[in-house]
């Protein structure tokens, strides 16, 4: 969907990851209110059947689908059923993510990497790749929208596992949204600071496969704490954030004008101009450099 082109979200279908809860039901409960239709995909059976009961309330068409984002075939399948529900697929809200656990890189264990890796990247992509020929095939055009977060645009400290998958979401935007472009599917990054939602408490989603054999079982009084000390100021951050229907309601805004990251927190642009700066800084370092500035006013590769 291209800038300036009026835009009817009305009778098309919306496919939401993560939907059962936080911001991924804000933002199938507002597109339902746009007349879309909405799946709402999510791991938690339970959420899942509870949002739907909401939603239905609303006089939103909708569709519950379980998902692990994680599952590139419970993908597939999920698409199968929008198809065969609601004809089209239009939008994917790759929304579904996990805080992972913060803490000291030494202190950090690998099966949390892996878990937050695959959930947060690896869903992404898969999300991507089973919508987009669907959202193809019927040449009306699109959205791929990502949910990535201020930490994508910045690594936090203490939160390396988030930060990196959230950089990388914000990358494969950019990349996407490149390659869609000409078949007018608009891909966007989705880039919050602090939302008041449940992703402080994303362990509750921690799927048996990332679990090591000793936390299958049960974790020691001590590991208890070490999480709950880790989350605590996390924890905070989240409970002061804006509401899920504001940044619900703010997303549509953005859309409208065919933005391509999308913002929810002004009050952050110092970090993106501090991280702007010491890169502008960088590049005159190397301008000087007596190794490598003769390669100043050589045409660079563009793709
Ligand atoms: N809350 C914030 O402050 C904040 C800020 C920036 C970005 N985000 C991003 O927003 C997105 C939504 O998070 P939220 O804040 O609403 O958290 P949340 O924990 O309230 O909701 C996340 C939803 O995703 C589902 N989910 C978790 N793992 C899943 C999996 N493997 N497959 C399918 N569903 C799964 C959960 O069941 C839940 O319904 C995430 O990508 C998160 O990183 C959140």
């Amino acid at each position: 969907m291209s800038k300036n082109e009026a835009i009817t979200y009305s009778g098309k279908t919306a496919l939401i990851s993560g939907a059962a809860g936080g911001i991924g039901f804000a933002l199938a409960k507002e597109f339902g209110e746009l007349g879309m239709n909405v799946v709402i995909a999510d791991i938690d059976e339970a959420a899942l059947e509870n949002a739907k009961q909401q939603l239905e309330l609303l006089n939103i068409n909708v569709l519950a689908c379980q998902l692990d984002v994680t599952e590139y075939a419970q993908w597939q399948a999920c698409i199968e059923q929008t198809i065969a529900t609601f004809g089209k697929l239009h939008m994917v809200v790759n929304n579904a993510g996990v805080g992972g656990v913060p803490g000291k890189i030494e202190q950090t264990d690998h099966d949390i990497w892996r878990w937050v890796i695959d959930v947060n990247l690896m869903g992404v992509l898969y999300g991507t790749q089973a919508a987009t020929p669907e959202i193809k095939r019927h040449g009306e055009g699109g959205w791929i929208i990502n949910v990535a977060s201020m930490a994508g645009m910045m690594g936090v400290p203490y939160a390396s596992s988030y930060s990196a998958t959230k950089a990388a979401v914000v990358s494969m935007t950019e990349s996407w949204s490149v390659e869609l472009k000409p078949h007018n599917i608009h891909v966007a990054a989705l880039c919050p600071a602090f939302v008041k939602t449940r992703i402080h408490e994303s362990l509750r989603n921690k799927q048996d496969k990332y679990k090591s054999a000793k936390e299958l079982k049960e974790f020691t009084p001590e590991e208890k704490e070490r999480y709950k000390k880790s989350f605590g100021q996390a924890a905070a951050f989240v409970e002061s954030g804006i509401p899920a229907d504001l940044l619900a309601k703010r997303v549509v805004e953005a859309l409208d004008s065919g933005q391509q990251y999308i913002f929810t927190h002004p009050n952050y642009k110092e970090a993106t101009d501090y991280r702007a700066a010491l890169i502008s800084k960088a590049f005159n370092d190397a301008e000087q450099s007596n190794l490598v500035k003769h390669l100043i006013g050589d045409d660079m590769v563009s793709l």
